[in-house]
């Protein structure tokens, strides 16, 4: 496994894998690596000749108060995982390699990425696109494989690829807990032992949700106070518990289409996102 620190190394490697006509995936991660991250090489591996996982916390998608110094880092970790999947090369550029000084350009998704996270998080989805694009562009990757523990970013990344006709294809991959709900994170780190126990009431909100969408249950609100009852005893503070159109991310009242039931919540200092599927 190569670890490619430049645009210019890792654009030779892939350079010659394309040449060869190999086909090539990308996995984009900020690294600190569990088994959500690494269920995506696998898929990765599946679908292309050659993996590249990208570690890199990227600075343009967190706000200023948000957690860009303390986010975990732990490369020799990350390496030894990488090496263990399968994985072919890691690009991990520190960000004077990816954002030059005068750096003037940036990809803007207009509609899917206002609401959710997008509302509370302004400037997250733009620098998202725009390293997501970069990182498409650095790779040349055929394939990039998404988790749909951001449900709301692998949608607004489908958006931009569709939208500005980039030649990659974007695989959705599920969600990956612990054994005890709890959606895997990168931020878990973050959380006391009495805050990760707290933490599990988002998983048991949606689970309740779910068994209420599996009896009949089609009342947006009425899925919301089933997690809101799990919710708002345990949470410091929720930044939203939403029932989306999957096609617009706009709230619905009635579940009579692909839907998103969607939270993020503080426990303690830590922002936590989950979400459930409604088919
Ligand atoms: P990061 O939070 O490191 O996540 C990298 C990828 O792993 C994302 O596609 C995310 O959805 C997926 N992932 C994280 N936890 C998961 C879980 N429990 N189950 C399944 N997939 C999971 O998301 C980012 O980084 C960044 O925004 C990035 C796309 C790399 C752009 O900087």
């Amino acid at each position: 496994m190569e670890l490619c620190t430049t645009v210019t190394a890792i654009r030779e490697l892939v350079t010659a894998w394309k040449k060869a006509g190999l086909r090539i995936a990308v996995v984009p991660t900020m690294g600190y690596l569990h088994e959500g991250h690494l269920s995506l090489m696998r898929i990765a591996r599946q679908n292309a000749d050659r993996v590249v996982t990208t570690i890199f916390v990227n600075p343009t998608q967190f706000g200023p108060t948000e957690d860009l110094e303390k986010y975990p880092r732990d490369l020799k970790r990350d390496q030894q995982l990488c090496e263990e999947v399968g994985v072919d090369a890691i690009f991990h550029p520190v960000p004077a390699e990816m954002y030059a000084p005068d750096f003037s350009t940036w990809v803007t998704e207009g509609s899917l990425s206002q609401t959710l996270c997008g509302a509370f998080r302004p400037i997250h989805f733009r620098g998202v696109c725009t390293v997501c694009l970069k990182l498409f562009n650095i790779t040349l990757a055929d394939v990039a494989v998404f988790g749909r523990k951001d449900a709301q970013q692998a949608l607004v990344i489908e958006r931009m690829v569709r939208d500005l006709n980039i030649p990659i294809q974007i695989i959705q991959a599920p969600l990956v807990r612990e054994a005890d709900g709890l959606a895997l994170s990168s931020r878990n780190k973050y959380l006391a032992a009495e805050e990760r126990t707290r933490a599990l009431a988002l998983s048991r909100g949606l689970r309740a949700a779910q068994a209420k969408f599996d009896a009949g249950e089609r009342n947006a609100q009425a899925l919301k106070d089933a997690v809101l009852a799990e919710l708002t005893p345990a949470a410091d503070s929720i930044d939203y518990v939403d029932v989306m159109a999957r096609a617009t991310l706009r709230p619905i009242e009635t579940v009579d289409q692909p839907a998103l039931l969607a939270i993020a919540a503080y426990i303690g200092k830590t922002r936590l996102i989950d979400n459930l599927f409604l088919d």
